[in-house]
């Protein structure tokens, strides 16, 4: 029966053509994740080497000007000289250090995120990037959303990060807006800025395969889609937006142990 037959070969024709389509889709996916994880190794390596520099310039720098004055303060005290001016100056000097180790560790890993939650995480590192950066950054934060699950509120806190510090770097904006919102199911978060938007072809290519911009855009996508959630992104020359919304409930792909592993080991 050759119209039969002429459906069934069309269809298989359908059939292979969307599965050559799938394949294409996931080498395009594969690949985008492999030079992720190449680039972000550079990354680590880069930060890894700016984080010596600075520890070796500012708290490095103080804690040798702390040192000389200690040996001044030891000189004055056997030569009966006063002692409260140097003092006051090596106490100054530990002051600094303490607050460069604070600054940095804060920006590497906030206690606040985990002691008391995005909100107040966010807040901090908000307040801290508007002084920094000279930008306003207007907070809406819904206030009954309380605590998330540490892991997706550390996500979460990373995407704020990387937005912010994109628009600092790429926008040209003066203010952004940044709001979290949540039902039962989902919680969301935008941050949104009035720049000069991503580059069309650039946002495209990296919507249709993943490739194109550096770790920061990929990396926001990886974090959130580990926990089924969904990373939005809309630009245009008024400005650009990134929504990340995760559901709260769904333990994330590739980290948390499953429901009856955690009961074998408790
Ligand atoms: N808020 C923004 N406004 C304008 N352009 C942006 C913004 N965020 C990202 N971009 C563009 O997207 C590119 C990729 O961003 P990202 O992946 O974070 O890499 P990186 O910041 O290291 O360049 C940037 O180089 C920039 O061209
Ligand atoms: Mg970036």
């Amino acid at each position: 029966m050759p119209v039969k037959h002429g459906a069934g070969h069309m269809q298989q024709v359908d059939r292979k053509h969307t599965h050559n389509e799938l394949e294409c889709l996931i080498e395009q996916r594969t690949n985008a994740l492999r030079s992720l994880s190449a680039r972000l190794l550079r990354v680590q390596d880069e930060e890894r080497r700016r984080l010596a520099r600075d520890l070796h310039d500012s708290t490095g720098q103080t804690l040798t000007a702390l040192k000389l004055q200690i040996a001044s303060l030891e000189e004055r005290l056997k030569s009966g000289q006063s002692i409260s001016e140097v003092f006051a100056q090596t106490n100054a000097l530990a002051d600094q250090a303490l607050q460069d180790i604070r600054t940095t560790s804060y920006l590497l890993y906030p206690p606040l995120l985990h002691e008391s939650g995005f909100s107040s995480a966010a807040r901090w590192y908000v307040e801290g990037f508007a002084k920094r950066s000279n930008i306003e950054v207007r907070l809406h934060l819904d206030s009954q959303i309380g605590r998330l699950r540490r892991s997706i509120e550390a996500a979460l806190f990373r995407v704020l990060q990387e937005s912010l510090t994109n628009m600092y770097r790429h926008s040209d904006s003066r203010l952004a807006d940044v709001r979290l919102q949540s039902d039962q199911r989902m919680v969301m978060l935008e941050v949104e800025d009035y720049g000069k938007g991503i580059p069309a072809r650039l946002l495209n290519q990296f919507k249709q395969t993943g490739t194109g911009t550096g770790v920061g855009l990929c990396g926001m996508r990886e974090r959130i889609e580990d926990f089924h959630g969904r990373l939005e992104i809309t630009s245009g020359s008024n400005g650009t937006k990134i929504r990340a919304s995760v559901p709260r409930g769904i333990p994330n792909r590739s980290t948390e142990p499953a429901k009856s592993a955690r009961a074998a080991v408790a």
